[in-house]
């Protein structure tokens, strides 16, 4: 080389002006103060950090069509986005209990509606299980219109430390309520091949769920302890080697997905709060009170269409929903989530 070329000097990397970890999200954090980024973020198709943007909210607004006066039960609180319609609708009148199970979220949530104006006289909010329907139909009377939107809220996925989400490093837990039950990472150590395999197939319909059982059961008799998102993420990646690499890589996406999905539920025994539930909604639903669920997944549609379908026949709802309804198509080109989304009704007689 000439030497009187100029040393070649490697580039500094530009490190970028994004906050990279959920933490360093500090505008998304406060919507209050940073609403164009908010707006800018959301019209990109992206949930912001900290926040969830509430499904199908006219499809169900139009469907439960509330009037002042009326008493309602939201069995998932999340960010409190369909609440709050409700709460409008209301129109000081009338009362709302809203329930969730994840006390970190829920507190936050009753902190902004009460910020709103929606305090004690209008809303309670309650941290339990919404299979416990019953027990607060005892205090509150029946209700004319319930809703359930099942699943997590994009806080909870986005949030590192609760361990939902593959794509982000955090200890395998997937626990909606953090003080109950146990830990992802200590659950998976209890269960044997076969069980993790039924798991994967029961509640994610995961094709390889096979390789990855078998792949998690050797990982630990290896000596090895599978205590993190991204260890789990890493072991499926290895069980799914074999994929051609034409399409390896979205097939481990939605391995992974599938795989996070079916522990979650595990966990958390959504199937069978759902159930529960579903079996005491003609006790706790006023003549003519209205419910609208929608699910994400087709393990929970069976079991709301089942049970709308045999309290039909029953005579015990007057009309249910023909076909599910899906989100617009502007929804779910504006939020991936809305995607998989599907809602389901069904009127008392
Ligand atoms: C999809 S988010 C609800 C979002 C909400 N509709 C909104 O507009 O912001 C689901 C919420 O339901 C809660 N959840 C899930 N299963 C539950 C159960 N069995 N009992 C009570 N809450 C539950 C989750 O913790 C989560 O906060």
């Amino acid at each position: 080389m000439d030497s009187s070329e100029p040393k070649h000097q490697r580039r500094v990397r530009y490190k970028g002006t994004h906050p990279k970890t959920f933490r360093a999200k500090y505008k998304e954090l406060q919507p209050e103060r940073y609403k164009e980024t908010i707006d800018k973020i959301i019209k990109k198709g992206n949930t912001p950090a900290g926040m969830h943007r509430s499904i199908c909210v006219d499809e169900i607004m139009n469907f439960l069509d509330i009037k002042s006066g009326q008493i309602g039960f939201d069995a998932t609180l999340g960010y409190g986005g369909h609440s709050q319609e409700m709460l409008k609708r209301l129109n000081n009148n009338g009362h709302l209990y809203a329930v969730d199970k994840d006390p970190i979220e829920m507190r936050k949530t009753q902190e902004r509606l009460n910020n709103l104006g929606y305090d004690s006289r209008i809303l309670t909010v309650e941290n339990i299980d919404f299979s416990d329907i019953d027990i607060v139909c005892a205090v509150s009377g029946k209700f004319n219109f319930v809703l359930a939107d099942l699943g997590v809220s994009s806080m909870q996925i986005d949030n590192p430390e609760r361990g939902f989400s593959y794509k982000i490093d955090g200890p395998l837990d997937l626990r909606m309520n953090p003080k109950q039950g146990i830990p992802a990472y200590q659950r998976l150590r209890s269960m044997n091949s076969e069980e993790i395999e039924g798991m994967l197939i029961e509640n994610a319909d995961e094709p390889y769920a096979r390789e990855i059982a078998e792949e998690i059961t050797q990982h630990y008799q290896n000596g090895n302890e599978i205590t993190t998102t991204t260890q789990l993420r890493n072991i499926i990646e290895k069980a799914l080697d074999f994929i051609p690499k034409s399409t390896k890589s979205d097939d481990i996406k939605k391995s992974c997905q599938r795989t996070f999905q079916a522990i979650r539920i595990d966990i958390n025994h959504e199937f069978h709060s759902l159930f529960d539930f579903l079996e005491k909604l003609p006790e706790v639903l006023a003549e003519n009170g209205k419910v609208a669920i929608l699910s994400f997944h087709s393990g929970e549609d069976r079991l709301v269409k089942k049970a709308f379908k045999q309290g039909y026949k029953e005579g015990i709802y007057k009309v249910i929903s023909p076909e599910p309804i899906r989100p617009s198509m502007e929804e779910q080109s504006s939020n991936s989530r809305a995607r998989s989304a599907k809602l389901r009704w069904a009127i008392r007689n």
